[in-house]
Protein backbone atom coordinates (compact mmCIF):
# COMPACT_ATOMS: atom_id res chain seq x y z
CA UNK A 1 0.00 0.00 0.00
CA UNK A 2 1.75 2.71 -1.38
CA UNK A 3 -0.84 6.03 -0.89
CA UNK A 4 -0.54 8.48 2.21
CA UNK A 5 -2.97 7.60 4.90
CA UNK A 6 -6.46 9.66 3.73
CA UNK A 7 -8.03 11.09 7.00
CA UNK A 8 -11.69 10.30 6.58
CA UNK A 9 -14.78 10.94 9.39
CA UNK A 10 -16.93 10.44 11.69
CA UNK A 11 -19.91 10.51 9.70
CA UNK A 12 -23.54 10.28 11.12
CA UNK A 13 -24.95 7.33 10.13
CA UNK A 14 -28.57 6.20 11.74
CA UNK A 15 -28.16 9.03 14.79
CA UNK A 16 -24.48 7.38 15.47
CA UNK A 17 -21.26 9.46 14.67
CA UNK A 18 -19.66 6.27 13.26
CA UNK A 19 -16.06 6.18 11.48
CA UNK A 20 -16.21 7.14 7.95
CA UNK A 21 -14.36 3.73 6.64
CA UNK A 22 -16.80 1.06 7.65
CA UNK A 23 -16.26 -2.64 7.18
CA UNK A 24 -18.04 -4.66 5.09
CA UNK A 25 -18.61 -8.18 6.32
CA UNK A 26 -20.06 -10.66 2.85
CA UNK A 27 -16.87 -12.36 2.33
CA UNK A 28 -17.19 -13.54 6.17
CA UNK A 29 -18.40 -16.57 5.14
CA UNK A 30 -17.35 -19.87 2.44
CA UNK A 31 -17.45 -19.17 -1.30
CA UNK A 32 -20.48 -17.57 -3.16
CA UNK A 33 -21.71 -16.42 -0.26
CA UNK A 34 -23.00 -19.25 0.93
CA UNK A 35 -22.54 -21.27 4.39
CA UNK A 36 -19.69 -20.33 6.88
CA UNK A 37 -16.09 -19.18 6.39
CA UNK A 38 -13.21 -21.84 5.93
CA UNK A 39 -11.72 -20.40 9.51
CA UNK A 40 -14.55 -18.95 11.10
CA UNK A 41 -11.90 -18.18 13.92
CA UNK A 42 -10.37 -16.14 11.46
CA UNK A 43 -13.67 -14.10 10.62
CA UNK A 44 -14.16 -13.42 14.29
CA UNK A 45 -10.33 -12.20 14.17
CA UNK A 46 -11.63 -9.98 11.55
CA UNK A 47 -14.46 -8.16 13.44
CA UNK A 48 -12.79 -8.04 16.73
CA UNK A 49 -9.60 -6.49 15.10
CA UNK A 50 -11.56 -4.02 13.09
CA UNK A 51 -13.72 -2.82 16.00
CA UNK A 52 -11.75 -3.09 19.34
CA UNK A 53 -8.33 -2.28 17.67
CA UNK A 54 -8.97 -0.48 14.46
CA UNK A 55 -11.55 1.95 15.37
CA UNK A 56 -14.02 0.84 12.59
CA UNK A 57 -17.76 1.21 14.25
CA UNK A 58 -19.92 0.68 11.37
CA UNK A 59 -19.83 -2.76 10.47
CA UNK A 60 -22.47 -3.72 7.24
CA UNK A 61 -24.29 -6.96 7.44
CA UNK A 62 -27.42 -8.63 5.70
CA UNK A 63 -29.47 -11.54 7.34
CA UNK A 64 -29.00 -13.35 3.37
CA UNK A 65 -25.10 -13.34 3.97
CA UNK A 66 -24.36 -17.25 4.90
CA UNK A 67 -27.46 -16.47 4.76
CA UNK A 68 -27.62 -15.98 8.53
CA UNK A 69 -23.94 -17.15 9.07
CA UNK A 70 -22.44 -13.61 9.35
CA UNK A 71 -24.82 -11.67 12.09
CA UNK A 72 -24.47 -15.26 13.88
CA UNK A 73 -20.62 -14.58 14.26
CA UNK A 74 -20.67 -10.54 14.70
CA UNK A 75 -23.04 -11.91 17.71
CA UNK A 76 -20.00 -14.11 18.77
CA UNK A 77 -17.40 -11.74 18.24
CA UNK A 78 -18.93 -9.01 19.53
CA UNK A 79 -21.27 -9.24 22.37
CA UNK A 80 -21.93 -7.23 24.01
CA UNK A 81 -21.56 -4.81 21.67
CA UNK A 82 -19.83 -1.45 22.37
CA UNK A 83 -22.17 1.48 22.62
CA UNK A 84 -19.96 3.69 19.58
CA UNK A 85 -20.64 0.41 17.43
CA UNK A 86 -23.55 0.48 14.60
CA UNK A 87 -24.12 -2.60 13.16
CA UNK A 88 -26.20 -2.28 9.75
CA UNK A 89 -28.19 -5.48 8.32
CA UNK A 90 -30.60 -5.78 5.58
CA UNK A 91 -33.41 -8.03 5.04
CA UNK A 92 -35.62 -8.54 1.50
CA UNK A 93 -33.27 -10.71 -0.07
CA UNK A 94 -33.85 -14.72 -0.12
CA UNK A 95 -30.94 -17.28 -0.97
CA UNK A 96 -31.95 -20.49 -2.79
CA UNK A 97 -27.96 -21.35 -3.12
CA UNK A 98 -24.45 -20.17 -3.54
CA UNK A 99 -24.46 -17.29 -5.94
CA UNK A 100 -27.72 -16.77 -5.69
CA UNK A 101 -29.80 -14.12 -4.76
CA UNK A 102 -33.55 -13.40 -5.14
CA UNK A 103 -35.37 -10.30 -3.76
CA UNK A 104 -38.32 -10.96 -1.28
CA UNK A 105 -40.24 -7.94 -0.42
CA UNK A 106 -43.51 -9.25 0.92
CA UNK A 107 -44.54 -7.42 4.10
CA UNK A 108 -45.06 -10.87 6.70
CA UNK A 109 -41.01 -12.05 5.45
CA UNK A 110 -40.00 -8.63 6.04
CA UNK A 111 -41.55 -8.93 9.65
CA UNK A 112 -39.96 -12.41 10.17
CA UNK A 113 -37.11 -11.49 8.50
CA UNK A 114 -36.11 -8.68 10.75
CA UNK A 115 -37.45 -10.81 14.25
CA UNK A 116 -34.98 -13.96 12.54
CA UNK A 117 -32.22 -10.68 12.73
CA UNK A 118 -33.06 -9.60 15.93
CA UNK A 119 -32.82 -12.95 17.47
CA UNK A 120 -29.40 -13.78 15.71
CA UNK A 121 -27.90 -10.74 16.66
CA UNK A 122 -29.02 -10.37 20.25
CA UNK A 123 -30.58 -7.23 20.07
CA UNK A 124 -33.81 -5.15 20.97
CA UNK A 125 -33.66 -3.30 17.88
CA UNK A 126 -31.69 -3.06 14.40
CA UNK A 127 -29.76 0.02 14.89
CA UNK A 128 -30.18 0.37 10.41
CA UNK A 129 -32.15 -1.95 8.56
CA UNK A 130 -31.98 -1.55 5.09
CA UNK A 131 -33.95 -2.99 2.35
CA UNK A 132 -31.89 -5.11 0.22
CA UNK A 133 -33.88 -5.15 -2.53
CA UNK A 134 -37.40 -3.32 -3.88
CA UNK A 135 -39.01 -6.44 -4.78
CA UNK A 136 -40.52 -5.69 -8.12
CA UNK A 137 -43.30 -7.88 -7.48
CA UNK A 138 -44.84 -6.05 -4.03
CA UNK A 139 -45.83 -2.60 -4.13
CA UNK A 140 -42.63 -0.28 -2.71
CA UNK A 141 -45.45 1.12 0.00
CA UNK A 142 -45.79 -2.20 1.24
CA UNK A 143 -42.46 -3.01 1.65
CA UNK A 144 -41.66 0.03 3.67
CA UNK A 145 -44.82 0.23 4.82
CA UNK A 146 -43.86 -2.63 6.88
CA UNK A 147 -40.46 -1.60 8.24
CA UNK A 148 -41.86 2.10 9.17
CA UNK A 149 -44.43 -0.01 11.42
CA UNK A 150 -41.40 -2.10 12.73
CA UNK A 151 -39.65 1.10 13.38
CA UNK A 152 -43.00 2.82 15.43
CA UNK A 153 -42.74 -1.05 17.61
CA UNK A 154 -39.33 0.12 18.36
CA UNK A 155 -37.56 -3.07 16.25
CA UNK A 156 -35.73 -1.00 13.74
CA UNK A 157 -34.34 1.97 14.48
CA UNK A 158 -33.52 3.59 10.99
CA UNK A 159 -34.69 2.38 7.75
CA UNK A 160 -32.26 2.48 4.83
CA UNK A 161 -32.58 1.45 1.35
CA UNK A 162 -30.13 -0.67 -0.96
CA UNK A 163 -29.22 -0.53 -4.70
CA UNK A 164 -31.40 2.19 -5.73
CA UNK A 165 -32.69 4.56 -8.67
CA UNK A 166 -33.02 8.47 -7.70
CA UNK A 167 -36.72 7.74 -8.51
CA UNK A 168 -36.85 4.86 -6.32
CA UNK A 169 -35.76 7.10 -3.41
CA UNK A 170 -37.93 9.91 -3.73
CA UNK A 171 -40.35 7.27 -4.19
CA UNK A 172 -39.69 5.89 -0.53
CA UNK A 173 -39.33 9.34 0.77
CA UNK A 174 -42.93 9.66 0.89
CA UNK A 175 -43.44 7.07 3.04
CA UNK A 176 -40.37 6.84 5.22
CA UNK A 177 -37.68 8.70 6.27
CA UNK A 178 -34.69 7.33 3.96
CA UNK A 179 -31.37 7.17 6.93
CA UNK A 180 -29.12 6.01 4.03
CA UNK A 181 -28.65 4.78 0.84
CA UNK A 182 -26.21 1.85 -0.27
CA UNK A 183 -25.62 1.62 -3.57
CA UNK A 184 -22.57 -0.05 -5.57
CA UNK A 185 -19.56 3.13 -6.24
CA UNK A 186 -15.80 2.70 -6.97
CA UNK A 187 -13.89 4.09 -9.99
CA UNK A 188 -14.92 1.61 -12.37
CA UNK A 189 -18.50 2.00 -11.14
CA UNK A 190 -18.11 5.94 -10.43
CA UNK A 191 -21.41 7.47 -11.78
CA UNK A 192 -24.25 7.02 -9.38
CA UNK A 193 -26.72 9.73 -10.05
CA UNK A 194 -28.11 8.63 -6.23
CA UNK A 195 -24.78 9.70 -4.96
CA UNK A 196 -25.47 13.53 -5.69
CA UNK A 197 -28.89 13.18 -4.95
CA UNK A 198 -28.05 11.92 -1.24
CA UNK A 199 -25.90 14.67 -0.69
CA UNK A 200 -28.61 17.66 -2.02
CA UNK A 201 -30.72 15.78 0.52
CA UNK A 202 -28.34 15.17 3.18
CA UNK A 203 -28.78 11.42 3.00
CA UNK A 204 -25.15 9.02 3.98
CA UNK A 205 -24.50 7.67 0.86
CA UNK A 206 -22.77 3.74 1.96
CA UNK A 207 -20.46 3.18 -0.99
CA UNK A 208 -20.34 -0.74 -1.72
CA UNK A 209 -18.19 -2.48 -3.26
CA UNK A 210 -15.66 0.24 -2.79
CA UNK A 211 -12.79 -1.92 -4.25
CA UNK A 212 -14.12 -2.94 -7.44
CA UNK A 213 -14.58 -6.65 -5.27
CA UNK A 214 -10.81 -6.18 -5.07
CA UNK A 215 -10.29 -6.66 -8.50
CA UNK A 216 -7.93 -3.85 -8.82
CA UNK A 217 -5.95 -3.93 -5.64
CA UNK A 218 -3.15 -6.54 -7.17
CA UNK A 219 -2.61 -3.51 -9.23
CA UNK A 220 -2.09 -1.44 -5.72
CA UNK A 221 -5.11 0.67 -6.05
CA UNK A 222 -7.13 0.40 -2.85
CA UNK A 223 -5.73 3.27 -1.63
CA UNK A 224 -6.29 5.59 -4.87
CA UNK A 225 -9.97 3.65 -4.85
CA UNK A 226 -10.85 4.44 -1.26
CA UNK A 227 -9.77 8.19 -1.50
CA UNK A 228 -11.39 8.60 -4.57
CA UNK A 229 -14.51 7.83 -2.59
CA UNK A 230 -13.95 9.67 0.00
CA UNK A 231 -13.25 13.10 -1.65
CA UNK A 232 -17.02 12.78 -3.67
CA UNK A 233 -18.10 14.46 -0.68
CA UNK A 234 -18.76 13.97 3.34
CA UNK A 235 -21.72 12.28 2.54
CA UNK A 236 -20.18 9.01 1.52
CA UNK A 237 -19.03 5.86 3.73
CA UNK A 238 -17.29 3.32 1.76
CA UNK A 239 -17.47 -0.33 3.26
CA UNK A 240 -15.03 -1.95 1.93
CA UNK A 241 -14.66 -6.13 2.37
CA UNK A 242 -11.73 -8.05 3.90
CA UNK A 243 -11.73 -11.08 5.50
CA UNK A 244 -8.51 -11.83 6.59
CA UNK A 245 -6.81 -9.31 9.39
CA UNK A 246 -3.47 -8.64 6.85
CA UNK A 247 -6.30 -7.61 4.26
CA UNK A 248 -8.12 -5.04 7.28
CA UNK A 249 -5.19 -3.47 8.24
CA UNK A 250 -4.15 -2.79 4.89
CA UNK A 251 -7.49 -0.85 4.29
CA UNK A 252 -6.47 0.75 7.50
CA UNK A 253 -3.37 1.30 6.87
CA UNK A 254 -4.50 3.51 3.58
CA UNK A 255 -7.37 5.35 5.94
CA UNK A 256 -6.33 7.49 8.94
CA UNK A 257 -9.57 7.52 10.95
CA UNK A 258 -10.22 10.58 12.77
CA UNK A 259 -12.11 9.11 15.26
CA UNK A 260 -9.06 7.30 17.43
CA UNK A 261 -9.27 3.92 18.65
CA UNK A 262 -10.65 3.45 21.75
CA UNK A 263 -9.99 0.48 24.14
CA UNK A 264 -11.97 -2.53 25.07
N1 LIG B 1 -26.16 -3.72 -0.68
C1 LIG B 1 -25.75 -4.66 -1.50
O1 LIG B 1 -26.51 -5.19 -2.31
C2 LIG B 1 -24.31 -5.10 -1.43
C3 LIG B 1 -23.77 -5.84 -2.50
C4 LIG B 1 -22.41 -6.20 -2.41
C5 LIG B 1 -21.68 -5.85 -1.29
N2 LIG B 1 -22.27 -5.15 -0.27
C6 LIG B 1 -21.51 -4.75 0.93
O2 LIG B 1 -20.31 -4.12 0.52
C7 LIG B 1 -19.20 -4.76 1.16
C8 LIG B 1 -17.96 -4.69 0.27
O3 LIG B 1 -18.23 -5.28 -0.98
P1 LIG B 1 -17.36 -6.47 -1.58
O4 LIG B 1 -16.81 -7.26 -0.46
O5 LIG B 1 -18.20 -7.14 -2.59
O6 LIG B 1 -16.24 -5.75 -2.40
P2 LIG B 1 -14.97 -4.80 -2.09
O7 LIG B 1 -15.04 -4.24 -0.73
O8 LIG B 1 -14.94 -3.88 -3.24
O9 LIG B 1 -13.75 -5.81 -2.22
C9 LIG B 1 -13.56 -6.85 -1.31
C10 LIG B 1 -12.48 -7.73 -1.86
O10 LIG B 1 -11.24 -7.02 -1.81
C11 LIG B 1 -10.27 -7.87 -1.22
N3 LIG B 1 -9.34 -7.07 -0.45
C12 LIG B 1 -9.61 -6.21 0.56
N4 LIG B 1 -8.48 -5.65 1.02
C13 LIG B 1 -7.46 -6.19 0.30
C14 LIG B 1 -6.06 -6.00 0.29
N5 LIG B 1 -5.49 -5.14 1.14
N6 LIG B 1 -5.33 -6.71 -0.60
C15 LIG B 1 -5.91 -7.56 -1.46
N7 LIG B 1 -7.24 -7.78 -1.52
C16 LIG B 1 -8.01 -7.09 -0.64
C17 LIG B 1 -11.02 -8.79 -0.31
O11 LIG B 1 -10.27 -9.98 -0.16
P3 LIG B 1 -10.37 -10.89 1.15
O12 LIG B 1 -11.83 -11.20 1.34
O13 LIG B 1 -9.53 -12.06 0.81
O14 LIG B 1 -9.83 -10.11 2.33
C18 LIG B 1 -12.30 -9.01 -1.08
O15 LIG B 1 -12.15 -10.08 -2.00
C19 LIG B 1 -19.71 -6.18 1.41
O16 LIG B 1 -18.95 -6.82 2.41
C20 LIG B 1 -21.12 -5.92 1.83
O17 LIG B 1 -21.17 -5.54 3.20
C21 LIG B 1 -23.57 -4.76 -0.34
Amino acid sequence: MTSPRLPAGPITLAGKRVSRLGLGTMRLTGPGTWGPPRDPATAIRVLREAVHIQGITHLDTADAYGPHTVEELICRALRPYPDRLLIATKVGMVRPGPDLWRPLGRPEYLRAAVEASLRRLASARLDLCYLHRIDPAVPLEDQVGELRQLQVEGKIGHIGLSKVSVGQIRSASTEIHVAAVQNACNQAEPDDPAMDYCRVQDIPYVAYRPLNAGALISAGRAGDMLSWLLDQGDHVAPIPGASSPRHLRDLIAAVRLLEPARPR
